[in-house]
């Protein structure tokens, strides 16, 4: 394991990502032009219509270019485990950044129609571009908005398809202080259906203890979770939590 996995802290990318952080909550990109950078570069590197090496690719930037707010394939790999149990043919994430997760669901379940949800235009036409690369663009859609802007997106997405109980595999991955109020926009709709899986990244780093103190008070009743101990994308010293929650019904 060389340094940069070690000592993350020494690394100029993730300094510079922790400075940048009240930008990122406004534009949802660091600012040093990396997410970018990221599409020119598998667009260089990864070999076309081969999605493992895309991945590996994005994974290889993050590790040795610039940091990146992936899921990571440490985490990545829970995710994938539960896109599996979940069998799932309608998939959704919340926060598509550059697109990694939304592969990483379409990889897991390639029966599935994946759709990301991103409040910045720009990560979306960066996130196409690598999808297009990677010969997933006809299975994954990213609709550009935020659950929580009235009803505009939620409403997108049932013109697409959304309806009672077609969701099985829910990916949440975008503002920590919006997980419970989307997932709860979610089960409103009644989207779920019993079986279907939600997982949430960065639980404790940033953190949403929000959502999980509802995961909790939850437990045996809507939903049955997993907190799965993990470590922050790229890295090894810091501890992160992936919730996994089965739905009971409702
Ligand atoms: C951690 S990154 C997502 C990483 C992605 N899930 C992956 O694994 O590759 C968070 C993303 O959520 C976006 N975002 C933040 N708040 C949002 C919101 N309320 N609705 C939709 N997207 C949002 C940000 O712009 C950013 O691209």
């Amino acid at each position: 394991m060389g340094w940069k996995q070690r000592l993350p802290f020494l690394r100029w990318s993730m300094v510079r990502m922790a400075v940048a952080m009240p930008g990122f909550l406004k534009t949802g990109q660091i600012g040093d032009g990396r997410e970018e950078a990221t599409a020119r570069y598998v667009e260089a590197n990864a070999r076309r219509n081969d999605v493992d090496h895309v991945l590996d690719t994005i994974d290889e930037f993050a590790r040795e270019k610039s940091m990146l707010m992936n899921v990571g394939d440490e985490k990545g790999a829970l995710l994938d485990a539960a896109v599996r149990r979940a069998d799932a043919t309608l998939a959704l994430e919340l926060g598509t950044y550059c697109g990694y997760g939304a592969m990483r669901i379409a990889r897991a379940a390639p029966d599935a129609k994946v759709f990301s949800v991103e409040f910045a235009a720009a990560n979306a036409a960066i996130a196409r571009r690598i999808w297009a690369h990677a010969g997933l663009a006809d299975r994954i859609t990213c609709v550009v908005g935020t659950l929580g802007d009235g009803g505009t997106t939620m409403d997108a997405l049932a013109k697409s398809g959304f309806a009672a109980g077609t969701l099985d595999l829910l990916f949440i991955d975008h503002d920590k202080s919006a997980y419970l109020a989307d997932l709860l926009g979610i089960l409103e709709r009644g989207w779920l259906h019993t079986g279907s899986i939600v997982v949430a990244d960065n639980v404790r780093v940033p953190g949403a203890p929000k959502y999980r103190a509802y995961m909790r008070e939850q437990q045996g009743k809507l939903f049955d979770t997993v907190e799965h101990a993990t470590h922050v994308e790229y890295q090894t010293l810091l501890s992160d939590l992936v919730l996994e929650s089965d739905y009971l019904g409702p």
